[in-house]
């Protein structure tokens, strides 16, 4: 089985890429365009011919949906655009992986909320986004849970990389090239170190796949034989005359189930199964650990920069805090982002580092 990762060429996708040698998993990397020297499979996923093209010649059994369009400021003026991509493409992913049986894993963000919360943000806050952004984002979650396909929804936010445009990139360049700048220190967030956030990811595929061996090892169920074997544990309690297992698995290949079995697996896995103890929907959060301002995520990249002005360092840039009213944008940009992992890390175990541990280890590969 392959797992398929869409915008591979992006921040989270090109984290993706650096961390799948070591994974076990078979990926098979898209975008939109080839960068020179990656292995890239040219894949819109606008187009729902070429997604379900790819996923049935490719005997895809997840997707990690790393592609969106991530302009936040420009979703304003393209809002039709942004919901092209971030909502009906997504739902295009999600029926090919209901089809299959398969397992989606999308990215979603913090602007699905309304900014207001004094407290990290748990998964299952009311959403209420105020930007155009924000709104095809939700639009997105919705239609993946319309779906019915096997999927988790990850949120982050603020998030950065060696790649890409990204804040601590803009901060290196403008802390290195100005005397002075303005960031806006009422916006209270969470970094999230793009790598960290793939780590997350191949730890839910590592929980919700499974070598048929390891499964027969560990005595656990893939998603079609857990089915049958609820049955047989049934079957023992109950005076009904269940259908045999060959029958029920022909009933599963067809689609079929008699009512109350449970959702019906179109495809029985071979080489590898989603566990059945995970499957459904489910939306979790990640970011790093910590609470701070943009003001004060871009003053610790210039002083681990060296690029800050301090009394060592009087010819650094200086940083100035200033108010959102102070620095105009036509999006309304969440005043709190503070996402809670605590679902996430209870579910499936996953890391969340520090953010200023993180933006070490970001710094290391770009100074
Ligand atoms: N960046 C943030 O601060 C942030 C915060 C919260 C959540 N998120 C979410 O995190 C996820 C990853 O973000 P990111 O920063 O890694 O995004 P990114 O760097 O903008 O990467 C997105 C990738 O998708 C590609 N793409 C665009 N249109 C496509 C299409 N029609 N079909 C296939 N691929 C297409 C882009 O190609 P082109 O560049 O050529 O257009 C790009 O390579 C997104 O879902 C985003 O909404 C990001």
């Amino acid at each position: 089985m392959k797992i398929l990762v869409t915008g591979a060429n992006g921040q989270l996708g090109l984290s993706m890429r650096k961390l799948a040698p070591a994974s076990g998993f078979d990926f098979v990397f898209t975008d939109v365009v080839e960068i020179e020297g990656l292995e890239t499979r040219i894949l819109d996923i606008t187009d729902k011919k070429a997604v379900n093209d790819i996923v049935a010649e490719e005997d895809i059994r997840a997707i990690v949906n790393c592609a969106a369009y991530t302009n936040v400021d420009n979703a304003e003026e393209e809002e039709g655009l942004a919901f092209k991509l971030n909502a009906i493409a997504p739902s295009i992913l999600a029926n090919a992986m209901a089809a299959a049986g398969g397992l989606l894993i999308h990215i979603s963000t913090d602007y699905v909320f309304d900014g207001t919360a004094s407290s990290p943000i748990e998964p299952d806050r009311p959403t209420g986004p105020r930007s155009a952004y924000g709104r095809t984002k939700l639009a997105g979650e919705k239609m993946i849970a319309a779906s019915g396909c096997n999927s988790v929804i990850i949120r982050t936010a603020w998030l950065y990389s060696e790649y890409g445009k990204n804040f601590v990139k803009t901060m290196l360049r403008l802390t290195a090239g100005k005397d002075t700048i303005s960031v806006v220190s009422d916006q209270v967030g969470t970094p999230t170190y793009a790598s960290n956030l793939a780590a997350a990811i191949l730890k839910v595929l590592s929980a919700k796949f499974c070598s048929c061996e390891d499964r027969q090892a560990d005595g656990e169920n893939c998603a079609t034989l857990g089915i049958i074997t609820s049955r047989v544990s049934e079957r023992k309690e109950s005076s009904f005359s269940l259908p045999s297992v060959r029958e029920e698995k022909r009933a599963a290949l067809n689609g079929r189930y008699p009512s109350g079995w449970g959702p019906a697996q179109p495809d029985v896995f071979t080489s590898a199964c989603l566990r059945s103890k995970n499957a459904g929907h489910e939306i979790y959060h990640y970011s790093n650990e910590g609470e701070i301002s943009w003001y004060e995520f871009a003053t610790e990249i210039a002083r681990r920069a060296g690029t800050l002005r301090t009394d060592d360092n009087p010819g650094g840039c200086l940083i100035k805090p200033c108010t959102t009213e102070e620095y105009p944008s036509k999006v309304d940009r969440p005043r709190y982002s503070v996402l809670s992992k605590e679902s996430f890390k209870a579910a499936y175990g996953v890391e969340v580092p520090c953010w200023t541990d993180s933006l070490a280890l970001c710094l290391k590969s770009l100074l």
